[in-house]
């Protein structure tokens, strides 16, 4: 497996770090090649996503993912500020399925901002749609006939594109708890009202799904209310980001939020659901768990490797038992001290 390795801006390259000791632990034989990315490689191309980053992506069957976002490139125009680099892979490679699962691991009860036995019933699994939506329509800055400033980003999704990120999410429902819920706002918005449509038109080949909608409001007051009822949730890309966004706080930390995404082959790019952190980068304190478990999610979906994803999937969760916690679980364990920590499990 050729495995390329983006650690981008901000702490992407001191969790990275972390995960390419992980990986060395596990003594798989893959092929790394490692490429520049985000404000990273805007400073020294020009660009967020270099032609030659974006070939050696192409040519990768996964590509691990840090971060991108670097506020010294916050005011240079939006289509080559690192964000750029995310969203450009996400479409150039056709990454349209992503997935972020969400579960307490035991002992982190009381980290949750939820009450702990609220948090202790969390498992579950969002799927995103990826390369549609707001974040892809047409978009700019105009003037308006009074001579005010006006800014537009249009909201838009196809029925293709509906239908195959639901066929991601009725699969992933079959082999989980057999519950899904699409969340959209199809009470205010007719590309959720399509959205609707084009789920409940899907749900026919899946008659074993027990399907829901619910309004991304209401989904969003449910996810802190009673996380417990989630199986799987599909939704559009900005409700996505929202919604991950908050259910990391209910399983204790945004450093703790693996995602893969996924094309229609086995390709895939696999990062934490977290940012760059600009403000704790170089300091050695940010959390690495969150890409080391993006790292079991590469092997899973594009290395078909079952066993060595749950080996790290359990050592992480060993780690966190034996009570190992980073800053942002109120601990002072540093980057690389968790990433040994793991190293150390799964040497055992
Ligand atoms: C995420 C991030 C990205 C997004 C940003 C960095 C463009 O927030 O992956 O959730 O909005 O998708
Ligand atoms: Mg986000």
């Amino acid at each position: 497996m050729k495995i390329l390795l983006l650690a981008g801006d901000g702490i992407g390259p001191e969790i990275m770090a972390e995960a390419e000791k992980v990986l060395a632990a596990l003594n798989l034989t893959v092929t790394l090649d490692r490429a520049l990315v985000g404000g990273a490689a805007y400073e020294a191309t020009g660009h967020p996503l270099p032609p030659e980053t974006l070939a050696k992506a192409e040519a990768a069957d996964a590509i691990l993912f840090g971060a991108v976002g670097d506020p010294r490139f916050d005011s240079v125009e939006r289509h080559l500020r690192p964000e750029q680099a995310i969203l450009g892979l996400r479409s150039e490679l056709g990454l349209f399925a992503n997935l972020r699962p969400a579960k307490l691991f035991a002992g982190l009860e009381d980290s949750s901002a939820l009450r702990p036995e609220v948090a202790a019933a969390i498992d579950l699994l969002i799927v995103r749609e990826l390369n549609g939506d707001v974040y892809f329509g047409e978009k700019g800055t105009r003037t308006t006939a009074s001579g005010e400033r006006e800014g537009y980003d249009v909201m838009s999704y196809s029925e293709s594109e509906v239908r195959r990120i639901a066929h991601v999410a009725f699969r992933a429902a079959q082999g989980r708890q057999k519950r899904l819920c699409s969340v959209d706002k199809a009470n205010v918005l007719e590309t959720s009202q399509l959205w609707r449509d084009v789920v409940i038109e899907v749900a026919a080949d899946y008659p074993d799904v027990a399907l829901t909608h619910m309004y991304v409001d209401n989904a969003a007051m449910q996810l802190v209310r009673n996380p417990g009822q989630f199986d799987v949730v599909v939704t559009g890309n900005l409700f996505g980001d929202i919604l991950s966004d908050q259910a990391s706080m209910c399983v204790g930390s945004i450093g703790l939020l693996a995602s893969a995404s996924l094309s229609e082959g086995k390709q895939g790019l696999y990062e934490p659901i977290h940012g760059s952190a600009p403000d704790i980068a170089g300091k050695g304190i940010a959390n690495p768990l969150a890409m080391i478990l993006s790292l079991a999610m590469l092997l899973r979906h594009s290395g078909g490797d079952e066993a060595s994803a749950a080996r790290i999937e359990t050592a992480v969760g060993q780690v966190l038992a034996d009570g190992c916690r980073g800053a942002d679980l109120g601990g002072n364990m540093g980057t690389a001290a968790l990433g040994d920590a793991v190293v150390s499990v799964l040497n055992g």
